[in-house]
């Protein structure tokens, strides 16, 4: 068997998705694109030596063999994701957005729950349940809350909240800013309301960073519409892919 070494590939425990689906879930990154048979075969041992039962795998669209690859290992394909980034340039905090002063949670984690009710790829996965779905969601904007380096940004409409923004900077050398939660409540969209809360986080970040970072996926057509109305790009597409292991 040729021999793996931790350049062609690593697998790595995810603390919160085994914390919220109960099973040990890691991540593979595949740094290889040629990789042989015998290495990918290594993933699954790989893990298996970790403990963990379930993995997920990004892999760029265009590295074809790695996706055949991981289908013989039983990898299953979910989606489509994408990776859109921007240059941050000079433009003024639409009036009605604010920066959020940390005193409503509730209402963003209730936001957060509804406008990601479906088609994310932790709803394709069947082995997760969409209670514990629902939970990812209203986790992931509670520690973002938590998080004092995340900048998070409010639209308010008749003093209710109507959807927010969070960013963050995540390479201070690089300067790149990154969008991580970005929701709109559903009686509100439409409305221009997203697309306020991008100039604001893109204004937040005029003279702090460089370009601006974030993820959707291929299906969510109402976000890729307001990125690109924004200025955001795709800078590269990836097939996300989950496994039990066995
Ligand atoms: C993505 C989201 C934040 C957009 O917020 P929004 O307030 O509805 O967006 P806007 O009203 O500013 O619309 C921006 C542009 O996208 C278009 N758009 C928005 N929703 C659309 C839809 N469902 N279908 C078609 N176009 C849509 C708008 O028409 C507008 O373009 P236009 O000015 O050329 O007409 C909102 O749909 C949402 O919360 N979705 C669920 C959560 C989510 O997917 N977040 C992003 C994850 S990365």
């Amino acid at each position: 068997m040729a021999e793996t070494t931790q350049e062609d590939f690593t697998v790595e425990l995810l603390s919160f998705d085994t914390e919220i689906f109960g099973i040990k879930c890691g991540i593979v990154k595949i740094n290889n694109k040629l990789l042989s048979k015998d290495q990918s075969a290594g993933i699954i041992s790989n893990a298996k030596e970790k403990g963990i039962s379930h993995l997920v795998v990004k892999i760029p669209t265009e590295w074809v063999s790695v996706c055949s690859q991981l289908e013989n290992l039983n990898f299953r394909f979910k989606l489509c994701s994408l990776e859109l980034e921007k240059f941050v340039s000079e433009s003024d905090c639409p009036k009605s957005v604010e920066l959020y002063e940390r005193q409503n949670d509730q209402r963003l984690v209730d936001i957060a729950e509804k406008s990601f009710a479906s088609s994310t790829r932790f709803h394709f996965e069947e082995s997760f349940t969409r209670k514990q779905v629902s939970e990812v969601y209203k986790r992931w904007i509670s520690n973002l809350i938590c998080d004092r380096d995340v900048r998070i940004y409010v639209h308010f409409e008749k003093e209710v909240i109507t959807g927010f923004i969070t960013v963050k900077i995540i390479d201070a050398v690089l300067k790149t800013g990154h969008i991580g939660l970005f929701a709109v409540d559903k009686a509100y969209q439409g409305k221009g309301i997203g697309s306020k809360l991008l100039s604001a986080a893109g204004s937040s970040l005029f003279n702090k960073a460089v370009v601006l970072n974030a993820a959707t996926e291929c299906i969510n057509y109402a976000a890729l519409k307001t990125y690109q109305k924004d200025g955001f790009y795709i800078k590269q597409s990836w097939n996300v892919f989950h496994c039990n292991v066995v």
